[in-house]
C-alpha cells in the first residue's frame, strides 16, 4: 500500500485504537481493496480453532433450539463447518442427536420406516395415507430390528388389506443387502456400483452384525447425490472419517446453588463417548465464576477435549476463560438478531470493537475466537474473519429446512420459528427439559433477554452456505488473500458514515430481485 493510502486505510492495530471510546460494528466499517493475484474460487477457507478442531469452512451453527439439532449439524459438517447441538432438551435426547451426526453416512436413510410381520397390509395402507408417504416398499423387522424381509410396493393394495405382511413379503433370503462394513469410505460409490450391477433394484438395505437393519439406500437418492456432486464443499471430519459435531452443556446447579459436579462431568463424558468433538459452555456472561468453574470441571476430567466457552467482550474475559482451560472463546454480547440484552440490561458491546479487543487478548493467551451473533450477510463474515477464526450464525440458518420446527404459512408466505435462548419460551422449554417440568430452576433469569420471532423459509443449508462462502471468497480475492491467516494480516479498515452505509447497499433503484 502507498504511504498516502496508509493514512486512510488502517490495519486493525492502528484503526481500532484510533477509535477507542466508540463501539463499532460491521456496518460501521468497510475494508479497502489490495493488489490481488487471488481468484476468489481458489481462496482457501480452512480454519484451525484448536489443534484437534479444524474446519474447512469458518461457519458454525448456533446452539439454539430453533437452529441446531442433528439435521443442521449434519448439513453444516458436510459443508465443512460445524453444528453445535443445543442443550435445551433432555440429556438422553441430546446424546442421540450427537450419535446421529457421528453415525451419519451421506445418502443412507438411517432410520427407515419399518413394519412388523404381524401387521396387516390394510394397516400399512392406513399408515401411508396418514403420514403421507410417497413410497410403499418397507423393510420388515422383528422387535430386535433383525431383518425378516421386504414388503414390495406392488402388494401394498386395498385388495390384500386383510392379509398379513408376513404372507406378502419377499423373504430375507431374496432381499438384497450389504453389510455396513462393506460400505467403506465411499458409501455412495458402493451403493452406486450395487445398483448398476442389479438392474431394476431400487432399494439396498444395509445390515450390521446379527442381520440388524442399519439403514437403506434408494436408487433415486443416490442418483440425486451423484447429480449434485458439483458441490465444492469438503466435509469436516474426524480422524475416523466421521462428521464433526459439537454440543453445548450448561453448568447445572444443585438445589443449594452449588454446581452439580457429577451431572456436569457425567454429561460431558457421555458426549465424549458418543464421539462429540467439542463441547461448548454457552452463556450470556462467560466472564463469570459459574462458567469458569464449569469449564474447570470439564477440563480436569478431559484434558485433551477442545472446549468452547463464552460469551465475552473484553480482554479480561478472554484471559479468565483461557486460564480456566477454554480453547475457543465466543465473543458477542447483544449483537444477535433475536437478542435484547442491550435493551433489557443496558449491557453489551458493538461486535467489531468487541472482536478486536478480544482477539488481541486471545493471541496473547494462545486461544482462538469465534464471532457470535449479528452476522446477516457474507460481507459481515469477511469483516469478522479479519479478527476471528470463525463465525456463529443463528438467524441466517434458522429458515433452512434443516433447522428444527415446522413451516407455517402466514398470508401466503412461509416462515419458521426463530427464538432467542433467553426468550421466555426457550427458558421455559429448557428448564422443563432439564428439570422435568419443575419450576425451581434457580439459574433461570427473571427478565427475558431474547425475543420469539419468525424467519422466512430459506433454501437448504448447502445453498445458503454456498452463497455465504462464495461471498467470503470474493472478500479474500479483493484483499489479495489466499487464506484466512493472510486475510487477518492484510485487512485495512476505514470508518463509514451513515451516508456511506446508504451508498453500500442497493439504493435509488427499484429492486426487482433481492440479492438475499
Ligand atoms: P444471530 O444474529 O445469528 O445470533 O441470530 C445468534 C446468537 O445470538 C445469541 N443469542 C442470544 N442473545 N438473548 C441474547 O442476548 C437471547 O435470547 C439469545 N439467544 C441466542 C447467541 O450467542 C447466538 O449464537
Amino acid at each position: 500500500m502507498a504511504p498516502f493510502d496508509d493514512q486512510f486505510y488502517q490495519p486493525p492495530d492502528k484503526f481500532f485504537p484510533t477509535h477507542s471510546g466508540v463501539g463499532l460494528t460491521y456496518d460501521d466499517v468497510t475494508l479497502a481493496t489490495l493488489y490481488s493475484e487471488v481468484i476468489p474460487r481458489d481462496a482457501n477457507l480452512d480454519t484451525q480453532l484448536h489443534e484437534r478442531l479444524q474446519l474447512r469452512l469458518p461457519i458454525i451453527s448456533a446452539d439454539m433450539d430453533t437452529v441446531t439439532e442433528s439435521p443442521m449439524a449434519i448439513a453444516m459438517a458436510r459443508a465443512g463447518g460445524l453444528g453445535l447441538i443445543h442443550c435445551n432438551m433432555p440429556e438422553r435426547q441430546q446424546l442421540s442427536e450427537v450419535s446421529r451426526v457421528k453415525n451419519n453416512v451421506h445418502g443412507l436413510i438411517q432410520e427407515p420406516i419399518k413394519i412388523g410381520p404381524d401387521q396387516l397390509i390394510g394397516e400399512v395402507l392406513a399408515m401411508i395415507s396418514d403420514r403421507r408417504f410417497g413410497f410403499s416398499t418397507f423393510p420388515v423387522v422383528d422387535e430386535k430390528n433383525t431383518l425378516l424381509g421386504l414388503l414390495p410396493g406392488h402388494v401394498v393394495r386395498e385388495r390384500y388389506a386383510t392379509r398379513k405382511v408376513a404372507e406378502a413379503m419377499m423373504p430375507r433370503a431374496q432381499v438384497h443387502t450389504i453389510h455396513e462394513r462393506e460400505l467403506g469410505r465411499e458409501p455412495i460409490k458402493a451403493a452406486d456400483s450395487f445398483f448398476t450391477a442389479r438392474m431394476g433394484i431400487h432399494k439396498l438395505l444395509v445390515v450390521g452384525d446379527g442381520d440388524v437393519l442399519r439403514g437403506l439406500f434408494t436408487l433415486s437418492d443416490i442418483e440425486h447425490i451423484l447429480h449434485e456432486h458439483g458441490s465444492h464443499f469438503k466435509p469436516a471430519r474426524d480422524e475416523k472419517f466421521r462428521l464433526l459435531c459439537g454440543a453445548s452443556i450448561i453448568g447445572l446447579r444443585k438445589a443449594d446453588g452449588t454446581l452439580d459436579r457429577e451431572r456436569i462431568i457425567g454429561h460431558a463424558g457421555a458426549l465424549v463417548e458418543r464421539g462429540c468433538d467439542v463441547i461448548a459452555v454457552s452463556t450470556a456472561h462467560g466472564h463469570s465464576a459459574g462458567v469458569g468453574d464449569t469449564v474447570k470441571l470439564i477440563r480436569e476430567a478431559f484434558p485433551e477435549l477442545p472446549i468452547i466457552a463464552g460469551n465475552v467482550t473484553s480482554g479480561a474475559g478472554v484471559e479468565y476463560l483461557a486460564k480456566c482451560g477454554v480453547n475457543v472463546i465466543k465473543v458477542g454480547q447483544g449483537p444477535g438478531s433475536i437478542c435484547t440484552t442491550r435493551v433489557v440490561a443496558g449491557v453489551g458491546i458493538p461486535q467489531l470493537t468487541a472482536l478486536y479487543v478480544a482477539s488481541r487478548a486471545a493471541e496473547k493467551c494462545g486461544v482462538t475466537v469465534i464471532a457470535d451473533g449479528g452476522v446477516v450477510k457474507s460481507g459481515d463474515i469477511v469483516k469478522a474473519l479479519t479478527l476471528a477464526q470463525a463465525v456463529i450464525c443463528g438467524g441466517l440458518l434458522a429458515g433452512c429446512p434443516e433447522a428444527p420446527g415446522q413451516i407455517m404459512e402466514i398470508n401466503g408466505k412461509l416462515y419458521k420459528q426463530y427464538r432467542g435462548m433467553g426468550s421466555a419460551a426457550a427458558m421455559t422449554a429448557g428448564s422443563a427439559a432439564r428439570y422435568g417440568h419443575s419450576t425451581k430452576d434457580s439459574t433461570r433469569k427473571v427478565a427475558a433477554e431474547g425475543v420469539e420471532a419468525l424467519k422466512e423459509v430459506s433454501p437448504p443449508v448447502e445453498l445458503v452456505l454456498a452463497q455465504l462462502s462464495g461471498g467470503v471468497q470474493s472478500g479474500l480475492g479483493y484483499l489479495g488473500s489466499r487464506d484466512l491467516p493472510t486475510l487477518r494480516k492484510a485487512a485495512r479498515f476505514i470508518r463509514v458514515t451513515a451516508a456511506g452505509q446508504r451508498e453500500s447497499a442497493p439504493h435509488d433503484v427499484i429492486e426487482v430481485k433481492s440479492t438475499k
